[in-house]
Parts: C-alpha cells; structure tokens; sequence
C-alpha cells in the first residue's frame, strides 16, 4: 500500500514539473533512489528465502524417500507386484506363483506340463494343481518300496521297507484327503479352517516320507540312496504345495484377489 503511494506521489511530482522547486525535485529523487534500494533488497530478502524454502523443501522430500525406501528394503518386503498381475498369463502367473516356492523351477515345468490349462491362473488354482500335482507324484513313487521288497535278500531293508510301505500308504491318504477339498474352480472358499488342514495333511505326508528314510538309514540299508533319490521328486512337489498355500494370503493380494 505504502509503495504504491509512493509511487503515486513520485509521479504526481514527474508529471508536473514546472510547480516544484528544484531543491524538492532534487529531495524527492533522493529518496525515489532510497524507495529503490529498499525494494530492490526486500526483492532479495524474498527470493532468498525462496530459495531457501525450495531447497528445504526438496531435502526433506529426499530423505523422506529415501526413509522410505530403506524401510521397504529393511523389512524384506517382497517387489511390489506388476500393476495388473490378475491379466498375466497362465505361464506368467505360475512363475509369479511358483517364486514363493523352494523349488521354483520344478514348479513351474510341473504345472505347465499340464494339459488343457486355462488361460488365466489365479493363485488358489495354481495351489490346487499343485496339489493334484503332488498326489500324482506321490501314488508314482508309493509303489517303490513293494518293488524293492520283491527283490531285496537283506532282512534290514526289509523290515525298513515293509514300514515304508505303511507310511507311504499313510501319506497318499493324507494327500488324497487334501485333494478331495478342493473341486478345482477358482471361486471356491479357501478357508481358515482348509487352509489348517491342507497344511497339516501334507506336512504329514511329507514326514512319513522323512520317516521312511530315517528308518531305512538306521538299518544301515544298501538302498537308502536309492529310495532318497527316487522320493526327491515328490518331496519337491508337497514342499513347494505348502510354500504355495502358507503364501496363499499375499499371493492373492498380488493378483487383487482376497
Ligand atoms: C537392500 O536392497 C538391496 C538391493 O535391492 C540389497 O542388495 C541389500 O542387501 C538390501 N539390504 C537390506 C538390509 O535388506
Ligand atoms: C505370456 O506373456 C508373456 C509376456 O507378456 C509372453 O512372452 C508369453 O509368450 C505369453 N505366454 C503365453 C502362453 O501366451
Ligand atoms: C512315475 O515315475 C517314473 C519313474 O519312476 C517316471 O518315469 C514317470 O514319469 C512318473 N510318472 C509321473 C506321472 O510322474
Ligand atoms: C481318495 O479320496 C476319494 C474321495 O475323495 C476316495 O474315494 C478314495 O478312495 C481315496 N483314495 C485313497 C487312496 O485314500
Ligand atoms: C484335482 O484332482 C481332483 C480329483 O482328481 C479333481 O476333482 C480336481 O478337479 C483337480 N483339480 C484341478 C485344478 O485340476
């Protein structure tokens, strides 16, 4: 208000010249020049703290993502999931699916071996083939120690042996009571109470294999090798089976499922 004033009165004074006196011209361009001076300092007081404030501003912006960044990096989250993983592809989604697992790669060329996948997988879907994939593998390998019975003349391998085949039975059981949950349609409830009790059928079935093995390296048996090798397969299976499904949570936010 005060400078337009001022600059109201300086040009009152400019445009009449002839009524004033030099001596107060000569005052008035004084301070004009003083008026100037002032205002040419505010103008810098003003653009320093300009600066000062952007610079402030952009400090605070930086460490803050930077705070941020470590605090993802420090509680391990996963990577943020691609923005639309719930239109990936089927092969897309069983990788992303498969990456919580332990064995990623038999995973993955497990369940895309199979035939007449849908074109799009969802998590839950992925968990049940996974499943199925696993009872498959484990009624293959569940016959081996009958077959190794039959032809073994080493009564410790045997007697190891005949417990294995209790256990294996044990085992298809135990995996066939988690299939017969789940219809395959990817709507269906995956409950609590499901989810308890997959988890604890296939960790069963998983320690009678252990068992199985345990037994045969106490007798000391010349096949222990053999039947370890023979059961890696399935043990790969239940073991990604259950990573899949103690993921289950996470997995469906990443596909915007709940
Ligand atoms: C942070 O992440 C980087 C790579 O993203 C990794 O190399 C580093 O080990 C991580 N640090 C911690 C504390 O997780
Ligand atoms: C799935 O998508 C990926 C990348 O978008 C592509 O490379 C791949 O061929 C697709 N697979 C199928 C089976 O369509
Ligand atoms: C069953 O096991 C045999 C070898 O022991 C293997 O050749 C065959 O592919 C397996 N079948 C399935 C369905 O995994
Ligand atoms: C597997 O479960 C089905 C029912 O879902 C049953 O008919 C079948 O006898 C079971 N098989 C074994 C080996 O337990
Ligand atoms: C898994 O196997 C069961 C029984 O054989 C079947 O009913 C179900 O549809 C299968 N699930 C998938 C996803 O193929």
């Amino acid at each position: 208000m005060e400078s337009i004033n001022m600059v109201k009165g300086y040009d009152k004074v400019n445009s009449t010249p002839a009524d004033i006196p030099p001596p107060h011209l000569h005052h008035s361009k004084l301070a004009a020049t003083h008026r100037r001076k002032t205002a040419l300092i505010s103008l810098l007081i003003l653009f320093s703290l300009l600066v000062v404030t952007t610079i402030s501003v952009v400090i605070y912006k930086s460490t803050t993502s930077h705070k941020s960044k470590t605090k993802t990096n420090s509680t391990t989250a996963p990577p943020p999931p691609p923005p639309q993983s719930n239109s990936l592809n089927t092969s897309e989604s069983t990788r992303l699916v498969c990456a919580v697992t332990q064995y990623p790669n038999s995973c993955v060329s497990s369940i895309s071996s199979l035939k007449n996948l849908p074109p799009q997988l969802g998590p839950q879907l992925i968990f049940t083939l996974s499943l199925n994939i696993s009872l498959s593998e484990l009624k293959n390998v569940s016959s081996f120690p009958k077959t190794l019975i039959s032809k073994s003349n080493e009564a410790n391998t045997v007697s190891a042996l005949r417990d294995c085949v209790s256990l294996f039975d044990d085992a298809v059981s135990q995996l066939n009571n988690s299939v017969a949950l789940f219809d395959g349609s990817e709507k269906e409830a995956l409950t609590e109470a499901k989810i308890a009790d997959v988890n604890t059928w296939i960790s069963g079935a998983m320690s009678d294999q252990e068992t199985c093995l345990d037994g045969l390296e106490e007798m000391e048996s010349s096949v222990l090798d053999e039947v370890k090798a023979k059961l890696q397969k399935s043990k790969e299976c239940m073991s990604n089976s259950l990573a899949i499904l103690a993921n289950m949570h996470s997995l469906l936010d990443k596909f915007g499922q709940t």
